[in-house]
């Protein structure tokens, strides 16, 4: 949190129809309907946030992601990294305020993977749902689904990963935890897995030819007990797999994909590696690939390199 950036704030996934996306997100994963606005966008969060939420879905033609948005300490925050990111030459939008639902301001850029981020300060701040902030329970009783307990972070693929993974250490002071480097002799940047914090990723790029594509959101868990008890929920609504239930060599969690019924790759995942500021990168080289991705296997599937929204 070098430059005050705090975390990931929210997301806004397209789906085809909103009731069949509300079906996942909702009763499949457990996050909680918080809000509707006059363009039919629904607002979503998991219990643990304490922000209003955290997953944006609005109904569209095509599957993806809108922009993803990470909050940072303070307006005057806000105000110092929009000039570093002017300055460093990167073109910044500002959107106004209750634009996203009791949302304030949101200084909006595109990288050069050519996905759209924001930063922004302020949001309504509801709380953790359905336990109260003094003398708490210790999670709530009427979850339904997975009960996810936050959204984590978002992996996307597109091209110039190196300069895109720069912008973010040296305009917004993230660390590189994780990456995983060519065998050419510039050691080239194919995967940056970048922290704001002290966790293992906040977000997350594959290098990829095409612009802007939308490969997962991942939402947390607590154990591995829970992400195997996610993987019976998707059996038991037949929901699309894609891998799962194993482990990520890369950031060592416990992990499970699946598909909402748009195409929108999602996982849950539990446990993975922490990180401090003086921290070294964890490298891994391209010819470890598999295992990097899926531990056990030690193979990628096609459907992961190349299916994305
Ligand atoms: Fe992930």
């Amino acid at each position: 949190m070098k430059y005050g950036v705090m975390r990931p704030g929210h997301v806004q996934i397209r789906v085809l129809d909103m009731a069949d996306a509300l079906k996942h997100y909702c009763d499949l994963m457990g996050l909680i309907e918080t809000g509707r606005d006059d363009q039919g966008r629904v607002y979503l969060k998991a219990w643990s946030e304490v922000d209003k939420y955290s997953v944006v879905l609005r109904e569209a033609d095509a599957a993806g992601v809108d922009f993803i948005g990470f909050k940072v300490v303070s307006e005057e925050m806000l105000d110092l990294l929009q000039g570093r990111l002017v300055e460093y030459g990167v073109e910044v939008n500002e959107v106004a305020a209750n634009d996203l639902q009791d949302c304030g301001r949101r200084i909006r850029f595109v990288v050069p993977t050519g996905h759209t981020f924001e930063l922004f300060a302020t949001k309504e701040q509801t709380g953790k749902w359905g336990i109260s902030n003094v003398n708490p329970e210790a999670w709530p009783r009427d979850l339904k689904g997975m009960g996810v307990v936050r959204f984590d972070h978002c992996l996307l693929y597109g091209p110039d990963v190196p300069a895109t993974a720069k912008l973010f250490q040296q305009v917004l002071g993230f660390d590189m935890a994780e990456q995983v480097i060519a065998p050419d002799e510039d050691k080239t940047l194919i995967a940056a897995f970048l922290s704001c914090g002290m966790k293992a990723h906040d977000i997350a790029f594959i290098e990829s030819p095409e612009s802007g594509q939308f490969h997962h959101s991942s939402y947390y868990l607590e154990t591995w007990e829970d992400v195997l008890r996610a993987a019976d929920l998707i059996s038991m609504t037949d929901t699309p797999i894609d891998i799962g239930p194993t482990r990520h060599g890369l950031t060592n969690g416990r992990t499970i994909y699946f598909f909402d019924p748009s195409g929108n790759r999602t996982e849950v995942f539990a446990n993975g590696n922490y990180h401090y500021p003086d921290h070294e990168p964890i490298t891994w080289t391209a010819d470890q690939l598999g295992k990097a991705i899926f531990y056990h296997d030690r193979v990628l599937n096609e459907r992961f390199l190349t299916v994305t929204t």
